[in-house]
């Protein structure tokens, strides 16, 4: 594992990224980068996904962006063993590569749905797969699977977004029996409205929808928070590290929420 540097919470350890190149996704590569990991950062979006990989390079650790689609079992797959090729194993997989789609039931189209499930379940499912067999010879590993708020409750118009995300939380169940006896953790966080890219993009069509401003709409939704105020993409990644590291060994099959106290208002 040379290149890897000493010093750090994951120093000497080796995190595959999904969804790297932006939002919750590149602030976790950072995370893990700044705690001395060797970081895969895999993403669809070329540009930002190099971008992701030469600001977690700086601080001092090896960082490599890797094209993959997660819709993609075999690009997936491909990634993998790249990473295995060169580091020779994985001890944390995040997969976070998510989208957002919504809308009234009677309108959703089946191409959308099923496109939906490809990233937000498939692609987790796969990654989980991918990572498993290499982390059961390992005899150690912590995975973590990015849910939702979403996955825990539901809102009209989110049908298909909640249900890929109530099946994370079920793959995450699963997997966490399952690879227990290995001595790897599997745990979901769910985190609350978080001020990324999809957020905003989100905010706008949902706002407009009910005569609102994208921005009217993000401080209703932070209103509804115990905190009233939104999360930043930092404060989702600091969870994930801390579930990934030794202090968690013991938490498995678990779905934190990280969203300020919405649920709960
Ligand atoms: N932002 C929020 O409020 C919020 C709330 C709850 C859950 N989430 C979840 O957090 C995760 C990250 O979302 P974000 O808010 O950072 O959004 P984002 O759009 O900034 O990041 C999503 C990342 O996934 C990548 N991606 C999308 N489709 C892909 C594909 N087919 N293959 C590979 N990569 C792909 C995108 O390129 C992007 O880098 C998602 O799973 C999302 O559902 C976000």
């Amino acid at each position: 594992m040379s290149g890897i540097p000493a010093g750090g919470r994951f120093s000497g350890q080796v995190v595959v990224i999904t969804g790297s190149a932006t939002g919750i996704g590149r602030a976790t590569a950072i995370r893990f980068a700044s705690e001395g990991a060797a970081v895969a950062c895999l993403d669809i979006e070329q540009e930002e996904n190099e971008a992701t990989a030469a600001d977690a390079s700086a601080l001092g650790t090896q960082a490599v962006a890797f094209a993959c689609d997660v819709r993609s079992r075999a690009e997936q797959e491909a990634a993998i063993v790249a990473v295995v090729e060169r580091w020779g194993r994985i001890d944390v997989l995040v997969a976070c590569a998510g989208s957002y789609v919504g809308g009234p039931l009677p309108d959703i189209p089946l191409e959308r749905w099923n496109d939906l499930v490809a990233v937000n379940l498939t692609g987790v499912l796969v990654s989980n797969s991918l990572v498993s067999s290499i982390m059961i010879e390992q005899g150690c590993g912590a995975i973590v699977n990015i849910s939702s708020m979403a996955g825990r409750t539901s809102w009209p118009h989110s049908a298909e977004y909640s249900a890929t995300k109530s099946g994370v939380i079920g793959v995450t169940r699963s997997a966490a029996m399952e690879l227990g006896p290995h001595g790897i953790t599997v745990n979901a966080v769910c985190p609350g409205n978080t001020l990324t890219t999809m957020v905003r993009r989100v905010a706008g069509e949902i706002g407009a929808t009910l005569d609102m401003t994208g921005d009217q709409w993000l401080a209703m939704r932070a209103d509804d928070t115990a905190l009233k105020r939104l999360a930043e993409p930092e404060e989702i990644a600091g969870v994930i590290a801390f579930l990934a590291s030794d202090d968690a060994r013991y938490i498995t099959g678990q779905s934190i929420e990280v969203d300020g106290g919405l649920i709960l208002s």
